[in-house]
């Protein structure tokens, strides 16, 4: 297949505009062509991979690299300025290496991250719901976003990694103005400001945890927190460089909390909305695991982020795709196709088919995806044990963050009616 004739209508879904649901846009495209040649407002061409088998596929090809200096040809011919410093770091980040670099990153830190490490943290994940949930139990409603979704993960986070919970909020606009593209207007503070100001709270977090030898250890268990495995990965073993450590700290708060405040609040909309039998969801661990599934599956928060540089020319799905091109693999639209999903666009909250591509697939598969789950696990169940109803107190249309590839909401005000 040669280059499908796209309409440029459809570089809509980068524009702010389009991304309230940016769902139909992502359906015509998968009818069109497996692959299509978008252009960003800021001018990057971005191959967008748009089905479930191409976009899988893609995501373990060794011709699509991760580490920042392939995309620079393509970026710096859209105006984008990519200073040695920031390819630097960003190399230094594990989304962004290949291996062997990568191996070697993950290595320090895949130990916490396995299912039977996040299975430890259970009483304390529960221990820091239920203080959440008091927080709020003499409240007729409650603003779910504000007083669950967010502080949930970032308190987990800050826990796991030995970071201050002080900090909190300060990191939430620096992590969300870091994360927003260059291209957005009206935005409280820059991509590169909010960038940096994490970079640089994390590298003095790192020098004063290295010479005080009193900052408290990790509560959840006897462990040393993640700050400190990583700083003695660095002294001590020799494994990482100093920029590796922060980078590592900076990926690691950043998708702690972000992804799983998106996903946590996705998923409590979308089962009111369903209106999902909370009876049903509350007597039924097994049906509750599997409309979380469901809910990453058709609401994951990453939409389409996940960017590749093809190394050399290489054919997606039969479009030919040429060396130094930008790739984008649509993990929200590859999860919508009906080709691999019956009824792709409906919530079926005990669908059992749930290889969804939401945590992405291979190498880079998110090392985080027990303790997400871990996460919206017990914050449902606590929630459900709690109230018999919970009803929305706006319209949905409202709760939205107007992000361009991230799926989320910024707020979420509900009614509660306990027993
Ligand atoms: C990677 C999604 C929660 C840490 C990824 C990737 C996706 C993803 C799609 C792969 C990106 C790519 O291939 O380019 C999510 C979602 C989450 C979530 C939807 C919540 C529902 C978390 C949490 C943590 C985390 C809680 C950490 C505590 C990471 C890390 C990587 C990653 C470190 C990079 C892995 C690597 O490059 O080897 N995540 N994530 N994520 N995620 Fe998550």
């Amino acid at each position: 297949m040669n280059e499908p004739r796209t309409p440029a209508r459809y570089s809509e879904i980068f524009r702010l505009d389009g991304v309230a649901d940016p769902f139909p846009a992502y359906a015509d495209l998968r009818q069109r062509a497996p692959v299509h040649r978008l252009v960003q407002p800021d001018g990057v061409e971005t191959w967008f991979v748009c089905r479930y088998e191409e976009a899988r596929a893609a995501l373990t090809d060794p011709r699509l690299a991760h580490h920042l200096s392939h995309a620079r040809t393509a970026l710096e011919s859209a105006g984008i300025e990519l200073t040695e410093e920031r390819i630097e770091f960003g190399a230094a980040h594990l989304l962004h290496s290949d291996p062997p670099d990568h191996t070697r990153l993950r290595g320090v830190v895949k130990r916490a991250f396995t299912p039977a490490a996040i299975e430890r943290l259970r009483p304390r994940v529960q221990q820091i719901t239920d203080d959440l949930l008091d927080g709020i139990a003499d409240r007729a409603g409650a603003d779910l976003v504000e007083t669950l979704a967010h502080p949930l993960p970032v308190l987990v986070i800050c826990e796991l990694l030995g970071v201050p919970v002080a900090d909190r909020d300060r990191f939430r606009v620096w992590a969300e103005a870091a994360l927003t593209p260059s291209y957005v207007e009206n935005r409280p503070m820059t991509r590169a400001a909010g960038d940096a100001a994490l970079r640089e709270y994390l590298t003095e977090l790192v020098e004063r945890t290295r010479h005080d030898a009193t900052v408290d250890d990790a509560a959840f268990d006897d462990r040393p927190d993640l700050l400190r495995t990583l700083i003695t990965a660095r002294d001590e073993q020799g494994l990482l460089a100093e920029r590796e450590v922060v980078a590592m700290l900076y990926l690691l708060l950043v998708a702690g909390f972000e992804s799983t405040t998106n996903f946590l609040g996705n998923t409590i909309l979308r089962l009111l909305l369903e209106r999902v039998s909370l009876d049903r969801l509350r007597d039924d661990p097994a049906l509750l695991h599997a409309a979380v599934e469901e809910s990453l599956r058709l609401d994951g928060p990453v939409q389409r982020s996940t960017l590749r540089t093809a190394v050399q020319d290489l054919t997606i799905g039969g479009v030919a795709v040429p060396e130094g091109s930008v790739v984008s693999i649509g993990l929200a639209s590859a999860n919508r196709d009906r080709t691999r999903f019956a009824d792709a666009d409906a919530f079926h909250p005990d669908r059992s088919d749930q290889a969804h591509l939401a945590f992405g697939h291979g190498r880079h598969f998110c090392l985080g995806a027990p303790l997400a789950r871990l996460e919206g696990e017990i914050a449902l169940s606590s929630l459900l044990r709690r109230y018999t109803t919970i009803r929305l107190a706006v319209r949905p249309e409202e709760l939205r963050w107007r992000h361009t590839f991230l799926r989320g909401l910024t707020t979420l005000p509900v009614v509660f009616t306990a027993d």
